[in-house]
């Protein structure tokens, strides 16, 4: 059988353990095994009716055909909107680029401007792929740990201290993903304040899950907050988890022109546009009844409430109800050195997740994936029914350790 020579770029990547971790809990569905899905991204939300109504007019209409590279002019003005509306920023038509999901924007926008050797400032917990994305590149990732007993979050003696002359981003997300921290605006100010002593560094803002969160309306985002940095900042978002669109594929990017224009480039001549209809029903999400999202959270906000209930009363688990997203990210430092029914030690999260799994069929997302240990993360954007099996599943799975 012939062997693919591999680029030495890709060899190195590590496939995500999430997708791993999935496809082992298809199969073993398919053996018949009652899995509860806990590490997955998605949302347990439809995509709201007007939504997909507007896509399949869109479709009806004819918009089958590919749209601009940078995405449709009626798409790009409605990002513009709420952008203004969410965060008071103005961008120009030509400081907008369409992506599919946000993923390709945050992947374009590295490749864009990455040399070898230049570093990456990534904060731990992260979410993997800026990992993996950055050594795609041709980057180094550079990872700050902020731990527990910080909120999960950064602080700016840490973030000084990381700041090399090879700094080229700070890749900061909020809410966090998996921790779901929320910077608020004066922890932002306190980061703002180190940026602008180093002008060189960029600032690739990730505020995929904006909305979801518990306090407030809307999460900020540090070109809101410092409007000095806007001009070295690319501000990052999608329709993916704020309007239940996971599998429309629509995300984008905002920043300086002279950025937006390499990161077409790339996008032109790798997957050219997102797709037609799903820009219209992106449209329709942005410019339609915003009630919905505060709903949504009010619901998530209770699963949360339930679920950490459940986790805190297991033996040698414990996490802290979170201010955002729709995960809760649990400490397991309390079952590890412990032993499995079987005699095996636990000795990482990720044999914990492995046993949580094969003994207790729940899907859980071990913290080594998010460069945080010991912890693993689970998704509250489940069925009630759902949630009160888990917690009964991880109690007894807990209560089976010596
Ligand atoms: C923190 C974060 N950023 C970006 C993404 C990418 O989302 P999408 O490509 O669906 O817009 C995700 C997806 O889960 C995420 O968790």
């Amino acid at each position: 059988m012939a062997v693919p020579v591999l680029s030495p770029r890709v060899s190195g990547i590590q496939p995500s353990l999430a997708s791993i971790l999935r496809r082992r809990a298809r199969e073993l569905r398919a053996a018949g095994r009652d899995i509860i899905e806990l590490s997955s991204g998605n949302l347990d939300f439809p995509t709201p009716d007007h939504v997909i109504a507007a896509a399949h007019a869109a479709a009806l209409r004819g918009e089958t055909l590919y749209t601009d590279v940078d995405g449709t002019p009626e798409l790009k003005q409605s990002v513009r909107a709420t952008l203004l509306r969410d965060h008071r920023l103005t961008y120009a038509e030509g400081e907008i680029v369409i992506c599919n999901g946000s993923t390709q924007a945050l992947f374009n926008a590295l490749l864009a401007t990455l040399s070898p050797a230049e570093e990456v400032i990534i904060l731990a917990p992260y979410w993997a792929p800026y990992l993996e994305q950055v050594r795609l590149a041709g980057g180094t990732p550079v990872i700050v740990p902020c731990p527990q007993n910080n909120g999960y979050k950064l602080r700016p003696d840490d973030l000084v201290a990381a700041i090399t002359p090879r700094t080229r981003w700070l890749i900061i997300n909020n809410p966090v993903n998996p921790s779901g921290a929320v910077y608020s605006r004066k922890e932002l100010s306190a980061i703002a304040a180190v940026l602008l002593q180093h002008p060189e560094v960029w600032i690739l803002s990730d505020g995929l899950y904006e909305h979801i969160v518990f306090d407030g309306d809307c999460a900020p985002t540090l070109a809101e907050i410092e409007p000095r940095l806007k001009p070295r900042t690319l501000t990052v978002s999608g329709v993916a988890k704020t309007y239940a669109m996971m599998g429309w594929r629509v995300g984008y990017a905002a920043g300086p022109a002279a950025l937006i224009r390499e990161m077409i480039k790339i996008q032109s001549q790798t997957t050219s546009c997102a797709s037609s209809i799903s820009q219209a029903a992106a449209v329709a999400a942005l410019n339609g009844p915003q009630e919905l999202l505060r709903q949504r959270a009010d619901v998530l906000r209770a699963k949360r409430d339930h679920f950490a209930r459940f986790l805190n009363g297991c033996s040698g688990l414990s996490c802290e109800p979170p201010q955002g997203t729709f995960y809760l990210l649990v400490s397991c430092a309390g079952v590890i050195g412990k032993c499995l029914p079987n005699g095996k030690q636990v000795l990482t999260d990720r044999d914990f997740a492995g046993y949580l799994l094969d003994h207790a069929d729940l899907a859980v997302l071990p913290g080594a994936d998010f460069g945080l240990s010991p912890y693993f993360r689970v998704s509250f954007a489940n069925s009630q029914s759902n949630i009160e099996a888990a917690g009964q599943r991880l109690r007894h799975a807990c209560e089976a350790l010596r």
